[in-house]
Formats: C-alpha cells, structure tokens, sequence
C-alpha cells in the first residue's frame, strides 16, 4: 500500500468540469465503480462532493495493471489530464469529462462490503461508518450542517449570544426520565444529564446575558418513536424582556431564513397562530397536520336525545360525540378498509367507530337502527355530507376522541393520499393548557414544565378551576410534528412557589429539587421567555426523511442501544468499585 507523500489533492471531484479541460490535477477518494474492458480501465472515483471518472490506457502497461487491481471501495490517489470524455453523463456536474490518469496510488485496500444498498436497517446501524457513505446519507448530514450554520448566523445577527451550559448536572425531573452518572468522588451521589438546559437558559437571563442560544444536547430516557431518541439536539433559546409576540417574531424569522436557504420556499409570515383549544376541536391534535381537511365536527347536540346509549352516555358523562366527513372518499373506503379502520381507532383506546355511509343506494349505517330520520338527517346536514361521503362518529371522553379521530384523519389522509408532500404548513399552537391532570399520579401536572407562565387573565381561577387556566405557552408544529416550544416563564418568586403547590410539592421537595433556581430568583430577575426546537426533528421534515434516525450520525435503535459499537454494555467490576455501585441484577443478552 501507497501513502500520499508528495502528492497534494488539487480538490473535491466535481469541483473540476469542461472549464479545467488541459489541466492536471490530483484527486483522492474511494473506488466507487471499476470497469475493466481489458485495454481500458474506467474507474469511479467518488469523494464527499461526487463523482470523477477516471480513465487508465494501455499507453502505460503496468498503470494498467495496477488499476485493475483497484476494486470497490478502494481508497486511491489518481493525477492525471483533465479531457472531454466520448460518452457524456448529463445526470453529473462532472459528466462532461474525465481524468486520463499518469500516476495511480492505492492507498488502502477494501475487503468487500459487509452490507449492499438493499440492506435492512439493524445492518446499516451495524456497520453505520459504511452506510453513511450513501449519498442519501451525505446529504442529510450536508443539510444539517447547514441548518446549525444559519442557526448560528441568525441568532447571532440578532443579538443572542451561544453559551454552554453543563451537562452533568443535579437530577430535577421535569417530564421525562433522567440519565444519570455515579460520581467516583462523592460515593452514593448521582449527576443527571440535561433533559434540556431549561434552567440554566433561564439563570442566564437572570445573570443579565439578554438573549441566549445553544445548539444544545439533551437526553431522556423515554421510549423511542420514529421522531423520538433518547439524545437528540436542540436548538434552544431565551429571550429577556419579552412577550409571547416577541418569541414568535423572532423565530418566524429564522424559519423564514431557514426554510429559503435550504428548500428555496418563500414562506409568510406571520405565520397561523390557533389557539390550542380550536386545535383540539378542529383537529383533535394539538399538532396539527393542516395540509388536508377532515376536520372534527362536534355533533354530540344532533345526537343527545337518541335512542343509542352509548353516544348518549358518553355525553351525559361529560363526554362528546364528533365526527369527520371522509369527502368524496366512499369508492376507497371499502366494507373492509371501514372495518380496519374500526380496528385502527381501538388502539386510542375507542371502543368503537360509528360510520355513515352514502352512496347510490342510499343511506347505509351500523347505527341507523338508533336513530331517527331527522337525527340521522341532521347528523348528515350538521356535516355537510352528500352522495360519495363517509362519515366516521367516536363517542367518549373528549381525550379519546380528540385522539382516535386526530389519528384517523390522518390514517384516511395517508391510505387515500391525500397529503401533498411538497406543502410545508408551519403554524403556531398557542395558548396551552398550563396544567394537566394525570389519572395516575392523582394530581395536576405541568403541561409544559414547571416554570412556565399563566395567562394573566387566568390566573385567579388557579385553586378554583385549574384546568381552565391557560399559560403563555407555545408551540411550532410542521406537517402534523412538534418541530419546537416554549414559554413565558414564571419570574415572581411568590408565583413560582405557588406553582410548586399547585403541583403538589411541598415547601421542603421543592426547595431540595429547584432550591437554587428559586435563590436565584429573590435577586432580580427579568422578565423573560423562550423556546426550543428539536433539530433533529427539523432536519428529519426538510429531508423528508421518515425518522430521526437518517439524520443522526450514529443513532440508537428502539431500546436505545447503539448497534455499532454496542453501548451500552457491561463495565469492568474495578470501575463499579471505584463508583461505589453494585449492580443487583443484569440480563445476559
Ligand atoms: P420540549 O420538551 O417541548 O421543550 O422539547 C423541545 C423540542 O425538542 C424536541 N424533542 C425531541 N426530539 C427528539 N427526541 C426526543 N426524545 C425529543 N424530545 C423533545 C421536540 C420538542 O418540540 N426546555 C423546553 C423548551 C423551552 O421551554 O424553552 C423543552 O425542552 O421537537
Ligand atoms: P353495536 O350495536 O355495539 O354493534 O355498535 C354499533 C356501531 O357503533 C358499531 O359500528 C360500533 O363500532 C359503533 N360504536 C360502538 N361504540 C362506539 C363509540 N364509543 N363511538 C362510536 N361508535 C361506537
């Protein structure tokens, strides 16, 4: 094997095209495609930008030989002539000319490739070094590595300084589970790592900085989803002296610059703002997918007095009854596909889904049989249905309805293609809940986090009427994802405390957990707010990649293990001595 001493790389393949014709130049890289036609050879040398095609002529017998021993994947060295080529390739920049190589180095040799381009995704992660070669692959990370950069040059020009903040830290659950680390100098002790830098961004603006960014790890130990991994990247930021206007503006523009730099698309702004609570009704999400219809209608008044108890129920229980109206859809929607569809709501705990067909024949309906002609009448015209439409019906807890239907608007969308993937729907889901209440822990909790603000408006209803109070919460949803949220944050001392009541912490838990955030606060604190997207999510949406895991270098799998290198794995007994951890139980897998 060769090295390069001597040689210089002249630069990337397709920096060179029918412009650089005469010219000798030096490129180097991996053997993409060898052609071996016996008195040529034509190899592809392909490096981060594309491909160059080499050529090696009888001319020179033993450089001959030598290219023919070049194989896939080979790493080399090739100088030669820069000359128009006889068959052009109008698919690449450099399809006009080719490199008549004079001096060839094999600098590193490939054994065959462990996995092919058809390979399942447990052997890409496997051998991820490889797979990132794909173009697909060096793309997605090309785009990231744009994003972070007009990342950093907008928040920059616009006043935010980019400040790191620890990532071993005290644990403070917010929402998710900790990661933590056994400290070796205080035995018995743990850090956690950062489920976000939440805290800190929010003493930072105490400390005076104004306006803070980070492209900022954070981890959570919860169960991964396509969008979901347990280290992801956030674009996180903090803004003092602030209202929610503020915040939004701001970020209106990044996207803006964002969204222009990297898919050409004039978005507008100011972008659609919905309250949450219009969300949950017309959508029954609070991340909307607002580049179709199937909008829920409530009908629970067209129905209230019917003769089938189970909508009648769901109502006097506090409950409702909504539908949507499959327009147009009745020849896709098979007995069948209705059925599966009936099975698919299930898994959002409905227990059942109710549906009008009507067609040439007429009015079909499992339910016909519980209604009378007007109800049945005024359920059609309340959802404005004619010849072609279905209607689907849930009834029960607002919850479960809000979200077998969300997810079935989406399912019809998906199986009846009505989605356009070249449509990006940004918009704003405001005004948020500020507290929710969790049947298992018997208590309301943060919808947000802790230190988010209330409505000012709302705030006197927070002992008699928790759930109606809303809070100066936002998010920014594309295409039916999350991409980012925030807040106005709590910077009264008095209110903070409050809030921890009304959480259910006592006076002691909350002092031990946020002791040094609530300190902080006696000494001044400004006003402020923020928010943070999740860059990978981000990234995932403009690649139109269908999960987080293609735009990650070196993603985990669905139980959060790193296929690769094979974390997390056992470590040696010495090292949990000198931790000061015992370990009580562990599988063998
Ligand atoms: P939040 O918890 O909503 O807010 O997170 C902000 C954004 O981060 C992304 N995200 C994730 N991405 C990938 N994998 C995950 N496990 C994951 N969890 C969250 C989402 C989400 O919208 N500190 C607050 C922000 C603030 O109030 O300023 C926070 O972390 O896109
Ligand atoms: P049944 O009389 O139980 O066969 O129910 C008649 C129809 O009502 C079936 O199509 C069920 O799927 C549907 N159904 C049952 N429970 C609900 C519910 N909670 N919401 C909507 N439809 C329901």
């Amino acid at each position: 094997m060769e090295n390069i001493e001597g040689i210089y790389r002249s630069g990337l393949a397709t920096e060179f095209n029918e412009n650089n014709i005469g010219q000798t130049v030096t490129l180097m890289g991996w053997a993409g495609k060898v052609r071996d036609i016996g008195q040529l050879v034509f190899i592809d040398l392909r490096d981060r930008s594309g491909i160059m095609q080499l050529v090696v002529e009888q001319d020179d017998p033993q450089l001959l030989k030598k290219a023919q021993g070049v194989h896939l994947e080979y790493v080399i060295a090739a100088t030669g002539v820069i000359r128009q080529r006889s068959s052009i390739n109008p698919n690449i920049p450099t399809g006009q000319v080719e490199v008549k190589v004079t001096e060839l180095r094999i600098l590193s040799k490939s054994e065959p490739l462990p996995i092919q381009d058809n390979a399942n995704e447990e052997n890409r992660l496997q051998y991820r070094y490889l797979d990132l070669r794909s173009p697909e692959m060096q793309a997605n990370l090309l785009l990231r590595h744009k994003l972070c950069n007009i990342t950093r040059n907008y928040y920059s020009d616009n006043g935010f300084l980019e400040i790191e903040t620890p990532i071993l830290i005290k644990s403070t659950p917010e929402g998710a589970r900790d990661y933590l680390v056994p400290s070796r100098v205080h035995p018995g002790k743990f850090y956690a790592l950062p489920q976000s830098p939440q805290m800190y961004k929010q003493l930072l603006m105490l400390s005076g900085f104004d306006r803070y960014f980070q492209i900022a790890k954070c981890f959570r130990d919860e169960d991964l989803r396509a969008d979901r991994q347990p280290e992801f990247t956030q674009i996180d930021l903090e803004m003092s002296f602030v209202h929610v206007d503020d915040v939004l503006t701001v970020n209106e523009g990044f996207l803006k610059k964002a969204f222009k730099e990297l898919k050409g698309i004039d978005i507008e702004t100011p972008l659609p703002r919905m309250p949450w609570k219009e969300a949950m009704e017309r959508f029954g999400s609070d991340k909307p997918d607002t580049r179709f219809g199937l909008e829920l209608v409530n009908i629970s008044e067209q129905v209230k007095n019917c003769g089938f108890k189970v909508f009648t129920d769901s109502i006097e229980n506090g409950g409702s009854v909504r539908a949507i109206n499959a327009k147009g859809l009745g020849d896709k929607l098979s007995r069948k596909t209705i059925d599966s569809l009936g099975e698919f709501v299930k898994t959002y705990r409905a227990k059942g889904l109710a549906w009008i067909a009507i067609n040439e024949e007429g009015v079909k309906s499992p339910i016909a049989k519980f209604l009378s002609e007007e109800e049945l009448s005024a359920i059609i015209a309340k959802m404005g249905a004619e010849k072609g439409d279905t209607i689907f019906i849930v009834s029960d807890k607002d919850k479960v309805v809000f979200d077998s239907l969300g997810a079935l608007r989406i399912e019809i969308a998906k199986r009846c293609d009505l989605i356009d993937n070249e449509k990006y729907n940004l918009l704003w889901v405001t005004e948020f809940p500020l507290l929710e209440y969790s049947e298992e822990e018997n208590r309301y909790t943060a919808m947000h986090h802790p230190f988010t603000a209330p409505m000012d408006e709302d705030w006197e209803f927070v002992d008699t009427d928790p759930a109606r109070v809303r809070a100066k919460a936002y998010d920014i949803v594309l295409n039916g994802v999350e991409l980012g949220g925030g807040s106005i944050r709590i910077f009264n001392p008095d209110m903070q405390a409050k809030m921890f009541e009304v959480l259910g912490f006592t006076k002691e838990q909350a002092e031990n957990r946020f002791g040094f955030l609530i300190d902080a606060f006696k000494y001044g604190a400004p006003p402020h707010g923020g928010m943070a997207y999740g860059l990978d999510r981000f990234v995932m949406l403009l690649t139109g990649s269908e999960s987080i895991r293609d735009v990650i270098a070196f993603p985990k799998v669905q139980n959060a293990s790193e296929l690769m290198s094979g974390a997390p794995d056992f470590v040696d007994a010495k090292q949990l001595e000198e931790l000061n951890v015992s370990v009580t139980k562990a599988n063998e897998e």
